[in-house]
């Protein structure tokens, strides 16, 4: 087990530059928070592609313009967030970055090329942090050829609103490493918790397969949608029910959880695919993000 160093009040500065590769539904929220605080940091956003870099862009700035709408952020701190952000579609950009926050999709191919290439290029310093909900940490950091600078920093969608940060440590993370991540998370605002790197670390391993029991409700036919969200809203308190949730965090995303977790963890009965999940999946109704999910979205 790790010591909690975190507990000790050490002083450590934050990082100068964080850099955000992927700034899709996660990403683009991580580089928004990272460069709102009050920390000065410099944030350098990647995506390969220029058509996601600019819808990345556009998310940010209509979440900071919501923000400013509401009256929670001032419009001056949203002009210094958005000059804050640096947006690039060239890897070697991210070469000095002091803290590299990873969120492109949850595909261990991609990010492992994504690592081995970035393992090489970023200057020896770098700090890799995956946000990955469901994949090893552990196997990232082997192929990143830093593992004791690698750890997890998971966030949850929307990433702006949502509190909780967990950040995940493996058998390789050198202490000091863990400590500056976590104090990270601490600076732009948001709770850590900690948790080995174990399938869906502490929410995602209770949430994903309560997501599941409600789909397997429906593949029975024992309740209705509306039902059974009404019923953990009303019933239990939680903002959203679970068929809600699912169609908010995606789908596709809930989908290749569960699937990964199915193979590499056969003989574990709470890791299950409902049908109605793989039909969805199938026919394109990936929930929000596609306008059709167990809700019609517009
Ligand atoms: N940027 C800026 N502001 C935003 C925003 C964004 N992206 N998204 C929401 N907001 C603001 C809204 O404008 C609103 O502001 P006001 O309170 O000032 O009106 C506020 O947040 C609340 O939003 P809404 O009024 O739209 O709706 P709500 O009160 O129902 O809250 C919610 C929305 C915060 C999403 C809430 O329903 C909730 O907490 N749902 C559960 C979310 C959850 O469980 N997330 C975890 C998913 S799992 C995951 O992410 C992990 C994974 O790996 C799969």
């Amino acid at each position: 087990g790790r010591r909690l160093l975190t507990q000790s009040k050490r002083c450590v500065s934050s990082f100068d530059t964080v850099g955000v590769a992927g700034l899709g539904l996660m990403g683009h929220g991580i580089a928004q928070v990272a460069a709102q605080s009050n920390l000065h940091s410099s944030v350098i956003a990647f995506e390969a592609e220029q058509q996601f870099l600019d819808k990345g862009r556009a998310r940010i700035e209509s979440s900071v313009s919501t923000l400013v709408a509401k009256g929670k952020l001032e419009q001056d701190a949203a002009d210094k967030l958005l000059s804050n952000i640096t947006y690039t579609t060239n890897p070697d950009d991210l070469q000095n970055v002091d803290f590299l926050v990873e969120a492109v999709i949850e595909n261990m191919d991609l990010k492992k090329s994504l690592y081995s290439t970035l393992g090489s290029t970023c200057k020896p310093e770098t700090i890799f942090a995956s946000n990955t909900s469901s994949l090893s940490i552990t196997d990232m950091a082997e192929i990143s050829g830093r593992p004791e600078k690698f750890v997890g920093v998971h966030f949850f969608n929307p990433v702006q609103i949502m509190k909780l940060v967990e950040v995940i440590h493996t058998k390789y993370t050198d202490p000091a490493v863990f400590d500056q991540a976590y104090k990270w998370v601490e600076d732009i605002g948001k709770v850590s918790v900690t948790c080995g790197d174990t399938p869906g670390f502490i929410v995602n391993r209770l949430l994903v397969p309560s997501l599941m029991q409600a789909m397997l409700m429906l593949d029975r036919g024992d309740a209705t949608v509306r039902d059974i969200d009404l019923s953990l809203k009303l019933g239990a308190g939680h903002p959203m029910g679970p068929l809600h949730l699912a169609d908010y965090i995606g789908l596709d995303t809930c989908y290749y959880i569960v699937q990964g977790w199915v193979e590499k963890y056969p003989d574990e009965p709470a890791f299950v695919i409902p049908d109605c999940l793989k039909k969805m999946i199938d026919e394109g109704n990936l929930g929000r993000k596609s306008g059709q999910g167990f809700y019609h979205w517009n």
